[in-house]
Formats: structure tokens, sequence, C-alpha cells
């Protein structure tokens, strides 16, 4: 019995073992042809070089199309199955559009005149020059999977506002102080407590009264606690008087946060945009002005977010793209749909440099006139991620400069005839500001 058992079970694991191989082999059978089958599939959709495709791409289309997201004309990922499966188009079809989208809607198809007017009869730019190569180039380029963000390196940490950076450091002063305070305590505690038990080893009779001596008369008595209270107390106060005079004083360094994190060097130095594309009043005011969001957004309008690369330890991408939206939001700019909504809100920046009323300074005698760089007063700007203020701004700022620096006559017949007349008074080749009038208090004060 136990035998024919043993064999029955043999005899069926060896059946189950046939059967499962026979199953597993249609099977892998199976998995190879679908796997073959997804590989032409892929091929077929794929034909055509994605990074030909990426250039073409950018150089043609990329003014009007985005991948991802609707511009003058509609998102581009995977247009040719989206087309083919909605609407039943070839590739034919869409060789002739990208050709001649003209000819495609005069021809009186449905899909194109339908597209057309939900673009509002926009004109899609004919492309009769590109190949059927660079057709299928660009299609598979359109064709490829969305790439995931790259990790920012380093970790994303987000930075809100720089200007916690201050607020940081006076916490951190204050925590000290506070410190200070608890160790004092202790130490006071620990004094009087040796001081006790000397006084026991020395057989010293503590009366009734001194062990009773409130905390504040031991603490008065002892005289180096005193001094270094005093030390403390004059140090801090010392501390905060100064910081409240710089206030009010010499703002040299003040770096306030904006309600929108604009980064000069992400502007005026990685993409090199010209100061005056922005401060265009600088060369002919006497104030260089902000812009306004309009010349923001001719540029904004498209560029919608940072490149991957721009973002840095301090500042991720996201930090950086929600700025931005900050920006639409700020001029009323509806991203998704392309348009405005009319519900804008001027950005208050904060100012930054500002004379007092009595002093009188003008950009366009000092940039125009003189020739001075923006630099030479302003500093590196073009390196500022956060805007502060480079120079004093000191009466003494102004004057040392006026005497050192010669003015720039060449070309200007305004000066040919005055330079000639102070030059023979003061002996001198050049002249300097000073010495055309620079330092008479009138020039600079109503
Ligand atoms: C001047 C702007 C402009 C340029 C440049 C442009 N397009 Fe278009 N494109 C449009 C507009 C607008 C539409 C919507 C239909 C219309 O209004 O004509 C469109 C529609 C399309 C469509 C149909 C999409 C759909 O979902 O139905 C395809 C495909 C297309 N464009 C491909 C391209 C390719 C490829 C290039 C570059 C070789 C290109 N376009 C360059 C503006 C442009
Ligand atoms: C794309 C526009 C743009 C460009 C280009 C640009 N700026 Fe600015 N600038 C701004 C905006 C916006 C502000 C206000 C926000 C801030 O202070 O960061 C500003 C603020 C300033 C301020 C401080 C103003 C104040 O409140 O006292 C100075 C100084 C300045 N810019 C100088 C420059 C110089 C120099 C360059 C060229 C190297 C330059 N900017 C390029 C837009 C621009
Ligand atoms: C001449 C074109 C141009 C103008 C004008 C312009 N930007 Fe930009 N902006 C850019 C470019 C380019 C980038 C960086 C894109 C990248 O790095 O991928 C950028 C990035 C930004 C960012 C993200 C980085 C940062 O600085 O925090 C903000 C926010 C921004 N701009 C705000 C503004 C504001 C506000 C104005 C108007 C005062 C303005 N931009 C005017 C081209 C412009
Ligand atoms: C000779 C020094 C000097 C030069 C050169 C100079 N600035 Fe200024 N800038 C100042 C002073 C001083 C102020 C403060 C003016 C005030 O409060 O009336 C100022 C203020 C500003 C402001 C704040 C807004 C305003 O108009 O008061 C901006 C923006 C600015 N400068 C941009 C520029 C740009 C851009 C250039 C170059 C084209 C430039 N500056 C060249 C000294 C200079
Ligand atoms: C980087 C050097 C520099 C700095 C800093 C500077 N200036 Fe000037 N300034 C000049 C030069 C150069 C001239 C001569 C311009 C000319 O050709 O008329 C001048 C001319 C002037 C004039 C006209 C003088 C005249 O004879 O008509 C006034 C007013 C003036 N500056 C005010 C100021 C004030 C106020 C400050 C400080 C807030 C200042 N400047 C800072 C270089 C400077
Ligand atoms: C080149 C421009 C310039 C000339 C010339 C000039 N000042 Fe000033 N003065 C300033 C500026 C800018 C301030 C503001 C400095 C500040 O805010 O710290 C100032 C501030 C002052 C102040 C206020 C106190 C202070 O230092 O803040 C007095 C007083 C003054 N000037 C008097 C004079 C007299 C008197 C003369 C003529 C001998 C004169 N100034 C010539 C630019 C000038």
């Amino acid at each position: 019995m136990k035998k024919s058992y043993q064999s029955l079970e043999v005899n069926l694991t060896n059946n189950m073992r046939k059967v499962i191989h026979r199953k597993l082999s249609t099977n892998f059978l199976r998995l190879g042809l679908v796997i073959l089958l997804a590989f032409t599939s892929a091929l077929s959709a794929q034909e055509g070089d994605s990074a030909k495709g990426k250039a073409l791409f950018n150089a043609n289309c990329a003014a009007c199309h985005k991948l991802d997201k609707k511009m003058t004309g509609p998102a581009l990922r995977n247009v040719e199955a989206r087309l083919s499966d909605e609407q039943g188009l070839d590739r034919d079809w869409l060789y002739a559009w990208i050709r001649n989208s003209a000819g495609v809607i005069k021809s009186g198809d449905s899909y194109a005149n339908k597209i057309y007017n939900e673009y509002g009869g926009a004109a899609m730019t004919a492309f009769p020059q590109l190949s059927d190569d660079d057709l299928n180039n660009l299609l598979a380029y359109t064709a490829e999977e969305k790439k995931e963000p790259a990790a920012v390196p380093g970790g994303a940490v987000v930075a809100q506002n720089t200007g916690s950076s201050n607020g940081i450091s006076n916490q951190i002063i204050l925590g000290a102080l506070a410190i200070l305070f608890i160790l004092l305590a202790a130490g006071l505690y620990v004094v009087n407590k040796t001081l006790r038990r000397f006084a026991l080893a020395q057989n010293i009779e503590i009366g009734e009264d001194s062990k009773r001596t409130p905390l504040w008369k031991a603490f008065v008595q002892n005289q180096f606690l005193m001094i270094v209270v005093a030390i403390l107390f004059l140090l801090s106060s010392a501390y905060f008087v100064f910081g409240y005079l710089s206030q009010i004083g010499v703002d040299q360094g003040y770096e306030p946060v904006q309600p929108i994190h604009y980064s000069h060097k992400i502007h005026a130095g990685d993409n090199g945009i010209d100061c005056k594309y922005c401060h265009s009043s600088a060369r002919v005011s006497k104030h260089s002005g902000i812009p306004s969001l309009n010349v923001c957004m001719n540029c904004h309008k498209s560029i919608y977010e940072v490149s991957p690369e721009t973002a840095t330890k301090e500042y991720s991408k996201e930090f950086y793209d929600g700025e931005i939206q900050k920006l639409y939001k700020a001029a009323g700019w509806d991203d998704a749909e392309q348009k405005y909504t009319g519900e804008s809100s001027p950005v208050k920046w904060v100012r930054i440099h500002n004379l007092p009323d009595f002093a009188y300074f003008n950009h366009s005698q000092h940039v125009t006139v003189a020739g001075v760089e923006c630099q030479t007063c302003h500093g590196p700007v073009e390196e500022m991620e956060v805007m502060y203020q480079h120079a004093p701004l000191t009466m003494g700022w102004c004057i040392n400069c006026h005497r050192e620096t010669n003015i720039d006559v060449k070309d200007n017949a305004y000066y040919t005839k005055i330079h000639e007349q102070l030059s023979k008074k003061y002996g001198v080749e050049n002249l300097t500001a000073a010495q055309m009038g620079g330092l008479e208090c009138g020039k600079c004060h109503y």
C-alpha cells in the first residue's frame, strides 16, 4: 500500500511537472512573442532619431509649442498617438499639416479646421523645407517618455527667505545671552555654597541673619559678579544701540527680503541681460527706477520654469519655479490658458538705496554724462543672488569720488570750453569732478 502510494505520488508529481513545464514553455513562447511585438511596435513608433528631433524642435517649433504644456499651439507630447487614437489621423496627415497647415485647413479637412478655430485662427508657420527624415525625427522626439526631473544634488533645501539668516543670528545671540544668565545664576549658587562651607570649615559663625541673606544682597556684595554683569549689560546694550544706529544712519549692506525672490545673478549674470533693459531710465533721468511687471512678462510668458542647472544647494528648482508663479499671480497671468485674467496686484519691491530728502543725486549725470559704470556704485550686481546696498552712500563717499574721478570730456561739446578755462585755472591736464564744482554744497543739497 505504502509503496503504491509513493509511486502514485511520484507519478503525480511527474505528471504535474510535465504539465507545468508545458504550460511554462507556452507561456515563455507567448512572453517572447509579446516582447518581440512590443519591441517591433516600439521600433516602428520610434523610427527616427529623437536627439536630432529635439534639435529640430527647439529650432523650429519651440517658439509656439512645448511638449507638455499648451502655449501658442497645443502640447505636442505623443501627438501622433493622440491624433491616430482620437481622430484616426495617420502620419501622412501630420506630414501635410506640418509642411503646410494652411493648405490642409483650406482643403476642408474637418479636424484641421476644428483645431484652427480652437486656437483662435492662429496661423502655424509652414515648414515645406522639412524632409520625411526630419519629420520622423521630430515625431520620435515628441513620442519620448516624459523625464522625471532630476533630483537636486545635495538635497533640495528650499530657502523660503534669505532674510531669516539675519533673524537666526539674532536668535542665536538672544539664546546665548539666556544661557549666560542661567550659568551666572548657577555660578552664584555654587559660590554661595562654597563660601558657606569655607565658613563652616574655618568655624566662622554664620549668624541667622547672614544665613538668610537674600540672593540679591549676596549678589550685590560680590564685586566680581557685579563687574561681570555690568560688562555683560554694557556689551548687550551697545549691540542693540549700534544695531539701531546703523539702521537709521548708514545702510551699507542693507539686504531686505523682496516680495518676489528676484535674482540679479540669474538675470544680469548668467543670462547676461543688460541692466538698462530693466532700469531703462537710469540713462535719461534722475531715477533709475524698478521695471514694471510688463517688462518681466516680455520674457516670462514663455519662461515658466527654470532649468534644473539653475537650482543650487540653497535654492531648489521648486523654489525658483514657485517665485515665477508669484510673478504670474501679481501680473494676473493664467499660465495654463496663456492669457491675462485682469486680476493683477502690483509687487511692492522694498526700496534699498535711498538718500535722505535733502540730498540730490542724479543717475543720468553719472551714467550718461560721466560714464560711470553701475557696478562702481552698486558693486558686483551680476553676482548678487539677493540685492544689497554695496556702497555706504554717505556724503564722504560722494565727495571722495568727486575728488578722485576725472571728467570725461571727449566728444562732449558742452565741456570742452569749460574744461579749457578751468584746466588753465587749476593748471592741470585733467579736471576732477570736484574741480568742476562737484564739492559745492548747493550741487547736492537743495
Ligand atoms: C508660429 C507658431 C507655430 C510654430 C512655429 C509651430 N506651430 Fe504647430 N501649431 C501652431 C498652432 C497655433 C497650432 C494650432 C492650430 C492652428 O491654430 O493652426 C499648431 C498645431 C500643431 C499641430 C497639431 C496638434 C494637435 O494637437 O492637433 C502639430 C502636430 C504641430 N502644430 C506641429 C508643429 C511642429 C512639428 C512644428 C515645428 C516644426 C510647429 N508645429 C511649429 C503654431 C505653431
Ligand atoms: C530683468 C530685469 C532686471 C535687470 C536686467 C537688472 N535689474 Fe536691477 N532690479 C530689478 C528688480 C525687479 C529690482 C527690485 C528687486 C530687488 O531689489 O532685487 C532691481 C533692483 C536693483 C537695485 C536696487 C534698487 C533699490 O531698491 O535700491 C539696483 C541697484 C539694481 N537693481 C541695479 C542693477 C544693475 C547694476 C543691473 C545690471 C548689472 C541690473 N540691476 C539689472 C530688475 C532688473
Ligand atoms: C530678458 C528676459 C527676462 C526678463 C525681462 C525677466 N526675466 Fe526672469 N528669468 C529669465 C530667465 C532666462 C530666467 C532663468 C531661467 C533658467 O535659469 O532656466 C529667469 C528666472 C526668473 C526667476 C526664477 C529665478 C529667480 O531669479 O528667482 C524669477 C522669480 C524671475 N525670473 C522673475 C522675474 C521678474 C520679477 C522680472 C521682472 C522684473 C523678470 N524675471 C524679468 C528671463 C527674464
Ligand atoms: C555714481 C554712483 C551711481 C551709479 C554709477 C549708479 N547708481 Fe544707481 N544709485 C546710486 C544712488 C546714490 C542711489 C540712491 C538714489 C536716491 O536715493 O535718490 C541709487 C539708486 C538706484 C536704484 C533705486 C531706484 C532709484 O532710482 O533711486 C536703482 C534701481 C539703481 N540705482 C540702478 C542703477 C543702474 C542700473 C545703474 C547703471 C546704469 C546705476 N544705478 C548707476 C548711485 C549710483
Ligand atoms: C564713482 C564716482 C562718483 C560717486 C560715488 C559719486 N559721483 Fe557725483 N559725479 C561723478 C562724476 C565723475 C561727475 C562729473 C559728471 C560730469 O561730467 O558732469 C559727478 C557729478 C555730480 C554732480 C554734478 C556736479 C556738477 O558740477 O554739476 C552732482 C550733483 C553729483 N555728482 C552728486 C553726487 C552725489 C550726491 C553722490 C553721492 C550720493 C555722488 N555724486 C557720488 C562721480 C561720482
Ligand atoms: C557730492 C555731493 C555733496 C556735496 C558737494 C555736499 N554734500 Fe552734504 N551730503 C551729501 C549726502 C549724499 C548726504 C547724506 C549722507 C547720509 O545720508 O549719510 C549729505 C549730508 C549732509 C549733512 C547731514 C549730516 C550727515 O553727514 O549726514 C550736512 C549737514 C551736509 N551734508 C552739509 C554739507 C555742506 C555744508 C556742504 C558744502 C561744503 C555739503 N554738504 C556738500 C552730499 C553732498
